[in-house]
């Protein structure tokens, strides 16, 4: 990626934030592989990775590549330094206004920040940061879409983020251990496994109209904007492609079972979940089963049915866990009264809250400050890696 001699400084105006060439992706795929693709060789990372330009959510140019370098393009003769880069992933959102107004728009969530190990702490990946909040603002946006605000979840702590305008938010969850399947036990289970992507299209549907009324009914009660990226069917699409790549590659097989649901309609709760894999399967701590969405259709329902569904649930999911070989099931940021449940429901778990790792950070784009924006259901996080 170019000699470390005569680097400029990361102040320099001869800097530009810019997209990297179709033969520079690849390098950058190899130089971070390392980082987010341990599960993977690298040959199946770069696979994986091109992959994941061409899914719902990300193809249409959703992904942007992103890369601090040196002005001068490359040409076939010479290359440039790849500084730093990153990606950012354009999602539909919503935001609504103390008054009630909503407003539909997008936002982007940002990942693989990285710098080779060659030109890191020299202010690079800072400088490609200060760029890329107030780059994202207009990527992309129109008038019937603006860009309400980018996100990412930082693995390096609060302060780096937080200095280039990214304010951390709440960043816990709750965890639940991998349980086998003990066959010779009958299950009186009501709960249902969701099988294949048949029922997804409903279940987000249901989901956006639900978070609707929440948004609405936060923004009134605290007096400031509530905003949530849209748990959209391409927003769940988006992780299960990628999970079916990975759980190929890792076992040659997908998985069916996407998540589960108890009670009948308006009554529901539901989960969908996502297998990541850090690790691979020699070292499964790490390797996680994310609870994308964890979903109370009527809050009001009596509570001993309510505790009961998230039981079930996070049994289908305990066994799911076990059975893909993955340390823990995880859902972020849960709601006061999901974590009530849980607590009733008499299945083991922990409460982690988080100061490092995956610190949900938000950058918001309208009036008023990044800090006083009620962040919702950021549960519904951008497991990239
Ligand atoms: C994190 C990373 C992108 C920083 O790149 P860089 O070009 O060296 O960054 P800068 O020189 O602009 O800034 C370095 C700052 O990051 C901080 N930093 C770097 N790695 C860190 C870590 N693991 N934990 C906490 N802070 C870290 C440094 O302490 C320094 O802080 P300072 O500005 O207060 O001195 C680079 O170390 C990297 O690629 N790491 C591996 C991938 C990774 O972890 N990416 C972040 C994913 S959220």
């Amino acid at each position: 990626m170019g000699s470390t001699t005569d680097l400029p400084s990361a102040s320099s105006p001869s800097l530009t934030l810019t997209h990297p060439s179709t033969t520079e992706l690849p390098q950058i795929w190899a130089a971070n592989h390392h980082m987010w693709g341990a599960a993977l060789t690298q040959e199946a990372y770069i696979a994986r990775e091109r992959y994941l330009t061409t899914i719902p959510l990300a193809k249409n140019s959703g992904l942007t590549h992103w890369i601090l370098t040196t002005s001068s393009p490359p040409s076939s003769s010479s290359s440039r330094p790849i500084l730093s880069s990153c990606e950012s992933l354009r999602k539909p959102a919503l935001a609504v206004s103390p008054s009630g107004e909503v407003t539909e728009g997008i936002a982007h969530g940002i990942a693989s920040v990285f710098t080779s190990p060659e030109y890191r702490g020299k202010g690079y990946a800072s400088r490609m940061m200060k760029e890329l909040g107030p780059r994202l603002e207009n990527w992309q946006a129109d008038e019937q879409h603006p860009s309400l605000f980018s996100v990412l979840y930082s693995d390096i702590g609060k302060q780096f983020y937080a200095k280039n305008g990214w304010a951390a938010f709440e960043s816990a969850h709750l965890s639940f251990p991998p349980v086998h399947e003990t066959p010779s036990v009958p299950s009186d289970s009501q709960a249902q496994p969701i099988i294949g992507f048949d029922s997804l299209e409903e279940l987000c549907a249901k989901d956006e109209e639900l978070l609707r009324a929440v948004l609405v009914r936060r923004a009134k009660e605290s007096g400031r904007t509530a905003v949530a990226l849209a748990p959209s069917l391409d927003q769940i699409l988006w992780h299960l492609y990628r999970e079916d790549f990975v759980t190929n590659a890792i076992f040659n097989r997908t998985p069916s079972i996407r998540g589960a649901v108890y009670g009948s309609p308006g009554k529901r709760v539901w989960a969908l979940w996502m297998r990541g894999y850090y690790g691979g399967i020699e070292k499964i701590e790490g390797n996680t089963l994310h609870i994308l969405r964890f979903v109370l259709e009527d809050e009001g329902s009596d509570e001993e049915y309510l505790a009961r569904g998230v039981k079930e649930i996070v049994e289908i999911a305990q066994k799911e866990a076990a059975e893909w070989k993955i340390a823990e099931v995880q859902v972020w940021n849960p709601g006061e009264k999901l974590k009530a449940l849980v607590g009733r429901s008499g299945v083991k778990f922990d409460f982690v809250d988080r100061d490092k790792d995956s610190i949900a950070s938000l950058m918001w784009y309208g009036e008023g400050k990044t800090a006083d924006v009620d962040w919702v259901y950021n549960e519904n996080a951008i497991f990239w890696t």
